[in-house]
């Protein structure tokens, strides 16, 4: 598939933020990433359902909601009648995954689970099956504008090998110091969907900046 572009919108100007969305929306990003932080799985606090339903209200793409919070499943409901598309939890985050995400399903939301730096693909293995998408965490989560964690190669590779024999279908999300420096290396590796929110909020045209990652050649690096 052609690799989907995701902004955070964490990076944005928050005292501006229907600015931003309108930019978005006129831009080729094909998904808005909200990241929401409880303090407690994370040592940040983002937003919660007001400013959601808020994003909810100017965007026109689909909302990739990536839960930071522990115990997820106490708020499934509410982030789809928000305005999630996507509902990503946490591998570390859920004791009962297979049920958190049927849970997801159910509402008729896309199911993805995020796994640390620190957490193996292995740990997938008897889940892959039941999972839309995969977001391989390449900064340690709760803020944004970190430094890329090159390890992250490696986990793509072993995702993709394991999506190829469990879930063909599945999609590969990279999220955290992710930019024009190494997006090209990412897709090559296998990836699906890149989040990006320093590399477009703090570009000087976020909208270039969108376009630029959005048609990366890949070809380039193939031979
Ligand atoms: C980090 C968040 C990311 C973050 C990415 O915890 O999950 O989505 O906003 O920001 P950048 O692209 O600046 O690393
Ligand atoms: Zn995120």
């Amino acid at each position: 598939m052609k690799h989907l572009i995701a902004p955070s919108v964490l990076s944005a100007d928050f005292a501006n933020l229907q600015t931003d969305i309108k930019m978005i929306n006129q831009s080729e990003a094909d998904w808005f990433h909200i990241d929401i932080m409880d303090g407690m799985f994370v040592p940040n606090i983002s937003f919660g359902f007001p400013v959601l339903s808020a994003i909810n209200k100017y965007a026109e793409k689909p909302l990739d909601v990536h839960l930071m919070i522990m115990d997820p499943d106490r708020y499934l409901r509410d982030f789809k009648n928000s305005g999630a598309a996507n509902i990503t939890v946490h591998y570390e985050a859920c004791t009962h995954l297979h049920r958190t995400l049927s849970a997801i399903k159910d509402l008729g939301c896309k199911a993805g689970v995020a796994i640390n730096p620190h957490t193996p693909v292995s740990v997938l293995e008897d889940i892959i099956q039941d999972v839309d998408l995969v977001c391989i965490m390449s900064v340690n989560p709760g803020f944004g504008g970190q430094k890329f964690i090159e390890n992250t190669y490696k986990k793509i590779q072993a995702l993709r090998y394991l999506s190829s024999e469990k879930n063909n279908s599945l999609m590969i999300e990279i999220d955290g110091g992710v930019g024009m420096q190494n997006a090209a290396s990412l897709l090559k590796a296998g990836a699906d969907i890149l989040v990006a929110g320093n590399a477009v909020f703090a570009a000087n045209d976020p909208s270039v900046a969108i376009s630029e990652l959005k048609h990366l050649n890949i070809d380039i690096l193939t031979s």
